[in-house]
């Protein structure tokens, strides 16, 4: 029986993941869920301006939804995120307050979810994109106001209120080339360990394409540049994640496109699978018909492995074949 998450069980993994925007008007999308995947991440419920759209405001009916999806279909959540630059309401990134004061503002909004979803988040990211593509660190309220010391704050904080069960991720794109972004996350690793404080693994994203686009120039890479990449942070002794897979072309799709991007799902899952501390993968979603992709960067998408209409694509089987390749 054909089922991502089992085979990913087989290979001795933790979880097969997918992100997931609950629509009561598509249950193949139920389906889905229920057949291939043991984890899902919030696409976008439990961002900041989701949760606190002002000050010490929380607003967490869209989250609970997907707490209590979990815990009905017995899932893991990879729960996203607490520190982001992005999807943060304007009172944060524009409220002018001083290192003491948005530390403060920090501390309790990780708190304040945290406890909340204790017992349902079987990770968090902790920090998202805090690193430029050249590998120094973005541009950011958090960053010019705080400092780098901005990222230990934050896993301290995380580690203050969430399960000891729960694993604490810093996560971003374009990790996956040996880039100089790279071994700026293996830094990030490195400075959260020198404070001594917890940090169990780092997300890479995976926003990959299957040909040259405009929104990139590099395909997905080989299998052991991908091997490598996450032996970058996963030798420091972290678990290394697929947090965001798909794999995008210049739309509309051809068979032969559709192999190229079958061939890289699998790379992907087998660079996985050749790593010890890879301890599982998530999709950016399920079908093609809801992706992010083609809002952002028009006339390119069909990422997922499922098509617009549910039908699975040569990609599912790449996936599938990678994640056997034990
Ligand atoms: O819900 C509103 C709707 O009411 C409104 O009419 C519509 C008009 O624009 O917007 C809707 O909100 C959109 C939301 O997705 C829900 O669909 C936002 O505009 C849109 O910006 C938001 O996009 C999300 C994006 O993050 C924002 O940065 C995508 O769904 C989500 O897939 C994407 O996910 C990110 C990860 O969190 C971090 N890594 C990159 C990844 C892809 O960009």
């Amino acid at each position: 029986d054909d089922s991502l998450y089992k085979s990913m069980k087989k290979a001795g993994r933790s979880f097969i993941g997918t992100a997931l925007t609950i629509r009561t008007n598509e249950t193949r999308e139920q389906e889905i869920v229920k057949a291939d995947f043991n984890s899902f991440t919030p696409e976008n419920a439990m961002k900041w301006e989701s949760t606190e759209p002002s000050r010490n405001n929380f607003t967490f009916e869209d989250a609970d939804r997907y707490a209590a999806y979990a815990k009905k279909n017995k899932l893991q959540i990879h729960c996203h995120n607490f520190v982001w630059h992005s999807q943060l309401p304007a009172w944060v990134s524009n409220g002018g307050f001083d290192n003491k004061t948005l530390i403060a503002i920090m501390e309790n909004h990780i708190k304040t979810l945290a406890t909340r979803y204790k017992d349902v988040c079987t990770r968090w990211d902790v920090v998202n994109e805090a690193l430029n593509d050249n590998g120094t660190y973005r541009s950011s309220v958090w960053y010019d106001t705080i400092g780098d010391a901005f990222l230990p704050i934050a896993f301290r904080f995380a580690n203050k209120y969430v399960s000891k069960n729960t694993e604490l991720f810093y996560n971003d794109y374009n990790l996956e080339y040996n880039s100089n972004k790279t071994a700026g996350a293996a830094r990030i690793v490195k400075l959260i360990k020198s404070y001594g404080v917890r940090i169990n693994g780092v997300g890479y994203q995976a926003h990959l394409t299957s040909e040259a686009t405009s929104s990139s120039p590099s395909p997905t890479p080989d299998q052991k540049t991908l091997e490598t990449a996450l032996r970058a942070t996963s030798d420091l002794g972290v678990d290394v994640v697929y947090t965001e897979v798909d794999v995008r072309m210049n739309t509309p799709s051809t068979p032969a496109k559709l192999k190229v991007q079958a061939d890289a799902f699998e790379r992907i899952a087998k660079s996985c699978i050749a790593v010890k501390r890879c301890i599982g993968m998530t999709v950016w979603g399920i079908s093609d018909k809801y992706s992010w992709i083609p809002g952002v960067f028009p006339s390119e998408g069909a990422a997922l492995l499922w098509d617009d209409k549910y039908v699975k694509k040569p990609a599912y089987s790449g996936f599938l074949k990678g994640i056997e390749s034990r």
